[in-house]
């Protein structure tokens, strides 16, 4: 798997960083919060990036990055071949219009007080010049796409169920045909019975559409029939990225191999003993020497508390990791207290 951008990439991200400074008190120097170190990535039309990591490892980072919400520390974003940072006005609005989000509460990201119906007639509104009549149409076309009803149109966010307003965040994301959608958690708030349905809704519409998806999830398990590639992140940094089947059946990187032991519907067969992580996450003002990894690797040694690991190409994916070729091969029973 390549880094290079290529031609047919929709998003094209080149080692992407956000930094935060925060205050630590009245005289004190501020301390720097690396959220998000060094991730580059490829996404094609019609294609889904899952990316997974524990809380904190600066998925959310990400996804504020590449919907232009944050400005990133450094580093740079092509979105359909256009480089965000060289963009004049105009230019960002319609970036802004080719790239919508979804998010993990979608009742805050909806308007209390204004109907169903007018809110996802918005984006038509600002951007586009059909009439009332015409926008009506468009709007009740989604409604159904998504499973609304048309008695919908009338209400309000509150009269909807969960499920029924995570659909209502797609079909208002969806409204203007964007390429790519950045999906920040979006069934992690819903009933398990519901996360399904409204996967597969994701799905449909990306099939009918075909944006470019990233999808953002803590939980390797639900991402795993919507992926086509997934991302490892630890920490702010990629861990492995590649394939999703080969991440999901030939993890390398001990990271990958802990989530995957972690979410038993995936392994569901295993009755080895499970992999699990020693420590805490480290403190983000005092990151980890080496591999911010190390602290809580099973296989660690001493050269990966000094020696960064690249990320390296390595058996069809990029992998950071010095002992990938060891790790990968070894048999997975590892088990730490
Ligand atoms: N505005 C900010 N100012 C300072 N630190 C921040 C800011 N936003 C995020 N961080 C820090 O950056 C790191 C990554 O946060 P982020 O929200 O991206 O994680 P996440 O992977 O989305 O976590 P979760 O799964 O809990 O949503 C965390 O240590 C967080 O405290
Ligand atoms: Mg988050």
């Amino acid at each position: 798997m390549s880094t290079e951008p290529s031609t047919g990439s929709v998003l094209s991200a080149r080692e992407l960083t956000r930094h935060y400074q925060i205050s630590r008190g009245l005289f004190k120097p501020h301390a720097t919060v690396r959220a998000l170190n060094g991730v580059s990535f490829e996404l094609a039309s019609g294609e889904t990036l899952a990316v997974v990591g524990e809380s904190g490892c600066g998925k959310s980072t990400l996804a504020r990055a590449l919907t232009l919400i944050e400005e990133p520390t450094s580093g740079s974003l092509q979105i359909a071949g256009q480089e965000v940072a060289g963009a004049d006005k105009a230019q960002r609005k319609q970036l802004r219009r080719d790239v919508q989000m979804v998010f993990q509460n979608p009742y805050a990201s909806l308007n209390p007080r204004q109907k169903i119906g007018d809110q996802l007639a918005e984006p038509l509104v600002i951007n586009t010049g059909l009439s009332r009549t015409e926008r009506r149409e468009r709007v009740q076309a989604m409604m159904q796409q998504v499973g609304l009803r048309p008695e919908h149109y009338q209400r309000y966010p509150h009269m909807f169920s969960g499920g029924q307003r995570q659909r209502i965040a797609l079909a208002r994301a969806m409204m203007l045909n964007p390429k790519v959608l950045i999906a920040d958690e979006p069934t992690s708030a819903l009933d398990v019975s519901i996360q399904a349905q409204v996967l597969n809704l994701f799905m449909d519409l990306q099939e009918q559409f075909n944006a470019g998806y990233v999808f953002i999830s803590h939980d390797l398990a639900v991402v795993r029939h919507v992926a086509d590639k997934v991302l490892v992140m630890y920490f702010g940094s990629p861990m492995e990225m590649g394939p999703a089947e080969l991440i999901y059946t030939r993890p390398l990187h001990p990271y990958t191999q802990v989530l995957l032991a972690a979410t038993p519907s995936i392994r569901p067969d295993s009755t080895k003993p499970k992999i699990k992580v020693s420590g805490e996450l480290p403190n983000p003002l005092d990151p980890p020497t080496g591999c911010v990894f190390h602290t809580r690797c099973p296989h660690a040694t001493e050269r990966c508390s000094s020696e960064v690991p690249a990320f390296r190409p390595l058996d069809d994916r990029l992998v950071a990791c010095h002992y990938a070729e060891e790790v990968g091969s070894a048999p997975q029973t590892a088990s730490v207290a």
